[in-house]
């Protein structure tokens, strides 16, 4: 199959990556359908489309009627069997949970028609975690997007061992669709390509927070200014979400057990007050006012 044939794609969880995911593959012309259990997730998904799209054709990015057709391509449902039963390829962006991906994987196995990809977006879990709960495991890969999903060109697409490869070849041509710059993991390996770098880049610099050298605010500006990333460790865990850097580094340290894996303090700390950045409205900066 190629991603031409692909009329349908359903995207599992409208938070902070999957809204965006399935307004990548409206805007790109697939008929989308972005499925949560929470209304209240929708609406603020649908909320983000309805704010974004007239956006982007005041600053002259998309032209009226592209924005209108996408708006029409893309639907928003709380039933799972919506989403998927036509759908030719899935993307699950659900929390990181993998008692609730497996399951998720369970029915979606259920629902969609027998040709279709069950992809999952997880940030760590392999997919060979997913592929055992349904009877389609050459069907099933890692697609990992980035955050801000609409802006960032990378997709890491994960080949495990039960994946086809052209099942991967698919995902790899889906996400070219999308206007990504797709990369492909022959392997399977924990954090993949990108999350395995940036780990070692946020680490040092809350070695360098938790030991007092400095603030997060000039580490940031130090990374920004020397080293020419768009934006500071500590500003990109605030938009990645900090509950996100301590489950990675939770699942990290269960897989390992090395105690040197263990998410920081000051992590464990903001992730217990319930300050996981942009989506909480603070993190290690103020949100409150935007
Ligand atoms: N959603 C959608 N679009 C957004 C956006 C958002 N949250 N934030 C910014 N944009 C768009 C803007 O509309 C703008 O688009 P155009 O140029 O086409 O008009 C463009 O991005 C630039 O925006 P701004 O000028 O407002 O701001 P900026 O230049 O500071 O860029 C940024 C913002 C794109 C977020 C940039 O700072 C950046 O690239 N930061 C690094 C992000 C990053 O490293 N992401 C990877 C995180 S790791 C991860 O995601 C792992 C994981 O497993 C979840």
């Amino acid at each position: 199959m190629k991603a031409e044939a692909i009329k349908k794609i359903a995207v599992i969880g409208a938070g902070n990556m999957g809204h965006q995911i399935a307004l990548a593959c409206a805007l790109a012309g697939f008929g989308t359908s972005c499925c949560d259990a929470s209304r209240e997730q929708l609406q603020k998904a649908e909320g983000f489309m309805k704010s974004y799209l007239p956006g982007r054709v005041a600053k002259g990015k998309l032209k009226e009627e592209e924005a209108r057709a996408a708006a029409e391509r893309l639907t928003f449902t709380e039933s799972l069997e919506e989403a998927a039963r036509e759908a030719d390829f899935v993307i699950e962006a659900v929390t990181e949970n993998l008692e609730l991906k497996r399951e998720i994987f369970a029915r979606l196995d259920g629902i969609a028609p027998a040709h279709a990809v069950l992809a999952t977006n997880s940030s760590f879990f392999v997919s060979s975690l997913l592929a055992g709960s349904t009877r389609r495991p050459a069907l099933v890969c890692n697609m990992h997007f980035f955050n801000p999903a609409l802006v960032m060109k990378c997709v890491e697409v994960v080949q495990g061992p039960h994946t086809a490869p052209e099942t991967a070849a698919l995902a790899m041509d889906l996400a070219r669709k999308l206007g990504k710059e797709p990369v492909l993991l022959k392997k399977e390996i924990y954090g993949f390509l990108v999350n395995r770098i940036l780990a070692r880049i946020s680490e040092e610099a809350l070695f360098l927070l938790d030991t007092g050298v400095a603030s997060a605010e000039d580490i940031d500006r130090a990374v920004v200014n020397a080293l020419g990333h768009p934006m500071g460790p500590f500003r990109l865990m605030d938009l990645t979400g900090i509950d996100l850097s301590y489950h990675i580094a939770m699942e990290r340290y269960r897989e390992t057990g090395n105690p040197l894996d263990k998410p920081s303090p000051t992590v464990v700390e903001k992730y217990v007050r319930g300050e996981w950045g942009r989506k909480t409205g603070r993190g290690f900066y103020d949100y409150s006012e935007k």
